[in-house]
């Protein structure tokens, strides 16, 4: 699908052309899991998928469709008609996006006005590739830019997220949101989640390629225990915090102060929380390491990870821990769970020289076990949402 092929399926569908063509990407996390909501860093990047959407502000025009949004998924192939005065979500899964992006702005800007859109996404869906935070991206770029709403990408991001909280029930950092706006081709971003500090990370490594293998275990973080996992860590938050109230967040306590509090939490609230310290320490020991192109050492901590994700964590399945012996077999740099967990794709730091061993064979084993044939998809880190068109 091209960007002219858009714009005849919109004027198939509203008989006019549309004003406008937007993009916004999924995102890698290189490492950095589970930190956001935990006010800590992670280091993700756009890539190369995303939602795009053909759009047409029709909100100047009071008399015919000022109050409406006509929305039209090309990959559901169906039509959503909202009201902006509406109070109830839409039914469609995917509307809900829209409808949530659309309720942030108004608790933000005094008046949303209408429009109609055609989109439609090339993000693997529950692959941890976070689809669901491209189209939030993709829509709330769309209309602050098509109606000077004038809101700054990092309250665009909120609103993303916030729309995940309220409509979709998901409470989840920031990391996805952020990284579809502000992604910058080449290079990752060391985001600081309590500030919303970031820094570009040129990512370039010489002789190394960075491959996505996709269990195809759809991962689903709706009532499923991601929302519980931060409900785990506040607790143990909450509990040192009463020795040490500088603890606003997992990202400020150590060890230490985790001991000292291990009898007032449970067993379960203990590990979850010893992972996050883990893990917000190496994330800066890989950043460390990347600015001396050491990837040996950033392979080791994405292994790091990928245990803590997988014992302490349990975000983890027999397929993806599969996948990980996997790479630790065929000689592969660096490996581990990639995104929320409970299925999706294990992202690979792989020396070229073992790149076409490593997906050969980790493709074949996998098959044989599981009977699955897994995705593969090699990163390319791109610009976040833009207008193209
Ligand atoms: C999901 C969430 C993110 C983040 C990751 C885990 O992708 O949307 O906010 O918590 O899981 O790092």
């Amino acid at each position: 699908m091209d960007i002219e092929q858009l714009k005849i399926v919109f004027k198939e569908h509203f008989a006019e052309l549309p004003d406008a063509i937007y993009t916004a990407p999924g995102r890698i996390n290189l490492i950095g899991e589970h930190t956001d909501y935990n006010g800590g860093f992670v280091l993700p990047g756009a890539i190369d998928k995303g939602i795009t959407l053909a759009i047409k502000a029709t909100g100047y025009d009071r008399i015919r469709v000022a109050d409406i949004i006509r929305a039209f998924s090309m990959d559901y192939i169906e039509l959503s008609d909202m009201r902006l005065a509406q109070v109830e979500a839409p039914a469609q899964p995917w509307a809900k996006y829209i409808y949530g992006v659309v309720r942030e702005f108004e608790k933000r800007i005094e008046r949303v006005r209408g429009f109609d859109v055609v989109f439609y996404g090339d993000v693997p869906l529950g692959a941890g590739l976070s689809s669901s935070a491209a189209l939030e991206s993709a829509f709330a770029f769309a209309l602050n830019d098509m109606y000077g709403y004038g809101l700054s990408k990092s309250e665009l991001a909120k609103i993303g997220q916030a729309t995940e909280h309220n409509y979709v029930g998901v409470k989840c950092g920031i990391m996805d949101q952020f990284a579809s706006l502000f992604g910058k081709q080449g290079n990752l971003i060391r985001l600081d989640c309590r500030s919303l500090e970031h820094q570009y990370v040129p990512f370039n490594p010489v002789g190394y390629k960075l491959v996505l293998i996709d269990s195809r275990v759809k991962h689903e973080l709706v009532n499923n225990p991601y929302n519980r996992r931060r409900e785990s860590c506040e607790a143990a938050a909450a509990a040192i915090r009463k020795r040490h109230p500088e603890v606003e967040f997992l990202r400020d306590a150590n060890f230490a102060m985790l001991e000292e509090a291990k009898a007032e939490i449970s067993a379960e609230d203990y590990i979850r929380a010893e992972f996050v310290i883990g893990e917000v320490q190496r994330l800066l020991d890989a950043c460390d390491a990347l600015v001396k192109d050491d990837y040996e050492t950033v392979g080791q901590k994405m292994y790091e990870t990928h245990a803590g994700l997988s014992k302490l964590y349990e975000v983890s399945c027999k397929e993806l821990d599969f996948l990980n012996d996997s790479a630790k077999k065929y000689g592969v740099t660096g490996s581990r769970i990639m995104g929320g967990g409970f299925g999706g794709c294990t992202i690979n730091l792989v020396k070229e020289s073992k790149y076409d061993a490593f997906i050969a064979g980790a493709v074949a084993d996998y098959k044989a076990k599981f009977s699955i044939e897994p995705k593969v998809y090699d990163v390319v880190i791109s610009d976040g949402a833009r207008k193209i068109g």
